[in-house]
């Protein structure tokens, strides 16, 4: 999925990628005619389904960004230049690819988090999602659903997914788990549409875990990064085929020979998971 943020625009994506399946990951911005207008383009270049982020009113506080002086596009501090002098392939990276940039957006030269805090809208709502309803032919999915009761309201408003998510904990890093909401939002409204999943995903297990309490797949976010920045290209093949063999061996552990036969039984630990009862605290506990 092409992040709004990307760095590589829609229409390479699909210069890149002409015959496989394209998707879009949407923030709306306060400029909606700039959101809809790469609503328009991904349509136009086929991308077959729209991800509608939604926990992102302001960026989370990521502090590591402002301490490291993160800044897109990279400016290069004495700090950098000092950490990367023993780092002779760093520079060739560096002079030799193309600049970090965004595609889709004008660089404010700041944090992203300062970009975020500027370009986003806190006051989205439901009648932003009819609006692009509207304008988008393809799936719509609405990612980063924290709670039960919006998922079933998604789910009367008939989207066609929701991805269960905190972002990866750099929004609200105290937002409930995701993984702990999923078997109860797959009880409510699991029927009505798929249920995707991510945070926190860093092993097969977790994907075969996720896929026993009910979700229909799950993402990954950094753990394909990892992969990126070890190896490029060749590192994220490599996270995949490692999530892959994880995958493969949990399941013939648990003895199961296809995903159909994984369910709740499988996945023994979500009790120590398991949120604190509400009515505990009244009593103090
Ligand atoms: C470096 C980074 C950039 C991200 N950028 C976006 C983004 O532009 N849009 C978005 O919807 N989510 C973004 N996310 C969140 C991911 O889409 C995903 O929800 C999260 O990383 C999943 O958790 P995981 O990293 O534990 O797998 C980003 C995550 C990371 C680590």
């Amino acid at each position: 999925s092409l992040s709004t943020l990307g760095t590589t625009s829609i229409e390479d994506v699909k210069a890149t990628n002409p015959h496989g399946r394209n998707w879009f990951q949407l923030y709306v911005m306060k400029d909606r005619d700039i959101s809809y207008g790469l609503v328009e383009r991904a349509a136009k270049a086929g991308f077959d389904t729209l991800f509608f982020t939604v926990d992102t009113p302001v960026a989370g506080n990521r502090m590591r960004d402002t301490r490291h002086g993160f800044s897109i596009p990279p400016q290069l501090t004495a700090k950098t230049v000092l950490d990367a002098i023993p780092r002779p392939w760093w520079w060739i990276d560096f002079l030799t690819t193309p600049p970090l940039e965004f595609a889709s957006l004008t660089s404010t030269g700041g944090t992203v988090g300062e970009m975020l805090d500027s370009a986003m809208d806190p006051t989205i709502n439901y009648k932003d999602l009819e609006i692009i309803r509207e304008m988008w032919p393809g799936k719509i999915s609405v990612k980063g659903v924290q709670n039960v009761e919006d998922a079933k309201t998604l789910a009367d408003l008939g989207v066609d997914s929701v991805v269960l998510s905190n972002h990866g904990g750099r929004q609200l890093d105290r937002a409930p788990v995701p993984f702990q909401l999923l078997p109860e939002v797959v009880r409510e409204v699991g029927g009505d549409m798929e249920i995707l999943v991510d945070t926190g995903i860093m092993n097969g297990a977790d994907i075969v875990a996720a896929m026993a309490l009910g979700a229909d797949f799950t993402l990954v976010g950094r753990a394909y990064l990892y992969g990126l920045m070890a190896g490029g290209r060749e590192g994220v093949d490599r996270t995949i085929s490692i999530l892959r063999s994880q995958i493969e061996r949990t399941m013939k552990l648990l003895q199961v020979t296809s995903l159909e036969e994984l369910g709740p039984q499988h996945v023994t630990q979500l009790s120590r998971f398991n949120r604190i009862d509400p009515s505990l605290s009244s009593l103090g506990k």
